[in-house]
């Protein structure tokens, strides 16, 4: 062991942040609940919300792009910008109204700065600084994928350390939650997040014109459509099995599948755009790869961190967010995986686990509490498209090379 990867391991220690609801400022009769309105328009969603400190969701409000881009066939970042700028107005001031909370009550605004799309990344950041400014409100920047990782703190009540899966359509990332600004990176895709891989294979199954898919996401379209396939009848070799790391790898497995859509189109005499007669076994198969990949990579993940005593095998918890970890196929994977291990598996409501703005506020929550990141001056303040999430020891996973033991599970 090299001494850079010794001192990464000295410096892994469980965050000592306990549940912050039961220290809640509201126990003292004075204290009036802090409130922080969360902003996001890191990608194709609008979204606001007020959050207390005692994680009330006084009010929200989303406005969603979805069916915009699923028409354009991808998201144009033009097309994001526009949209966003057209609707944060709107948006905030709709989740003050409903919070009945005026901005001069608020203790911080906190809006997501990176990653992100900058054109997106832009809009909320512009508008938040002129209401920062106008209302001299201290202000407090959010990494979108920390927030998506810190949502279930709102919704169940779990201590640091944890282990957390965010899958989404930008993101594919295995790490460990140690404190609210405190991440081990263990693993993220080396190409593209299983959502674009998703997305990109209904795109390419032309699943927008299913009669059963109408205006369905791309993922939640194989989704529902897997349900009814039959996954035997074609089989996804699983990406990366030789590598014994944690990162994942989407877009080998995309081509794989889109040269058995073009070998069946050839067959079946059909021109790329017309819907083949085997896209239910198609996104059958597609889906059961992907959830066989990212179900291998936690497992390894899991016993990484059992062995380095980064969690306690008597209390450890797999958390598992983002869009794509609405898919149910992919959830009962995990949820045997986590069962076989003793983790205890939890997962936020879907509507959290998508990009919204009650994460973001509660992020925000979670920083003020802590007084991590809350800045009074905004001078300097930029956005980040592209932004690691916290401490990277992939190498050190990797240099462990953890064999897998074969998973005996029925999904
Ligand atoms: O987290 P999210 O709303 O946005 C970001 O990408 O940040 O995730 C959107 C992604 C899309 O790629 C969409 O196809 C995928 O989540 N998704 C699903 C399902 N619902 C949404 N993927 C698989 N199964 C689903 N049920
Ligand atoms: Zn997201």
């Amino acid at each position: 062991m090299n001494s850079i990867t010794k001192s990464l391991l000295q410096s892994i220690k469980p965050g000592q942040a306990a549940w912050l609801r039961s220290n809640s400022t509201r126990s003292g009769k004075l204290c009036l609940p802090k409130l922080v309105l969360g902003i996001e328009t890191s990608c194709d969603d609008t979204g606001a919300a007020v959050v207390d400190d005692a994680g009330n969701i006084l009010g929200e409000a989303l406005h969603c792009q979805k069916e915009v881009h699923l028409k354009a066939g991808g998201i144009i970042p033009l097309v994001a910008q526009q949209l966003h700028r057209e609707n944060i107005e709107q948006i905030v001031k709709e989740a003050l109204s409903i919070s009945g909370v005026s901005v001069n009550e608020l203790a911080a605004i906190a809006t997501t700065v990176k990653p992100g799309l900058a054109l997106s990344l832009g809009v909320g950041l512009e508008y938040s600084l002129k209401l920062v400014n106008k209302y001299k409100k201290p202000f407090i920047p959010i990494h979108h994928m920390e927030a998506h990782a810190l949502t279930i703190r709102l919704t169940n009540q779990v201590e640091f350390p944890f282990l957390v899966l965010l899958l989404s359509g930008g993101h594919c990332i295995l790490a460990v939650a140690q404190g609210v600004s405190d991440f081990l990176l263990l693993g993220q895709s080396i190409d593209i997040a299983p959502g674009d891989m998703l997305d990109k294979v209904a795109r390419r199954l032309s699943l927008s014109k299913h009669p059963e898919c109408h205006s369905m996401a791309g993922g939640k379209a194989i989704e529902h459509l897997a349900q009814t396939g039959n996954r035997q009848h074609y089989t996804f070799r699983v990406p990366m099995q030789q590598y014994r790391n944690c990162d994942f790898s989407f877009s080998g497995l995309q081509n794989l599948v889109n040269k058995v859509i073009i070998q069946k189109e050839k067959e079946e005499g059909l021109q790329e755009g017309e819907l083949l007669s085997c896209v239910k076994d198609i996104a059958a198969a597609a889906q059961h790869a992907v959830a066989v990949h990212i179900v291998k990579r936690t497992y390894r993940a899991m016993l990484f961190c059992i062995k380095h005593s980064i969690l306690s095998p008597k209390n450890a918890t797999l958390v598992v967010s983002g869009g794509v970890a609405s898919n149910q196929y992919i959830r009962k994977g995990l949820q045997i995986l986590a069962d076989a291990n003793g983790f205890a598996f939890l997962c936020p409501p879907p509507r959290l686990c998508t990009d919204n703005g009650v994460m973001i506020a509660w992020n925000g929550i979670e920083r003020l509490r802590a007084g991590l990141g809350v800045l009074h001056c905004t001078d300097g303040i930029r956005y980040e498209p592209n932004a690691p999430l916290g401490c990277d020891i992939s190498k050190r996973v990797e240099e462990d090379s953890i064999k897998v033991p074969r998973l005996k599970m029925k999904f």
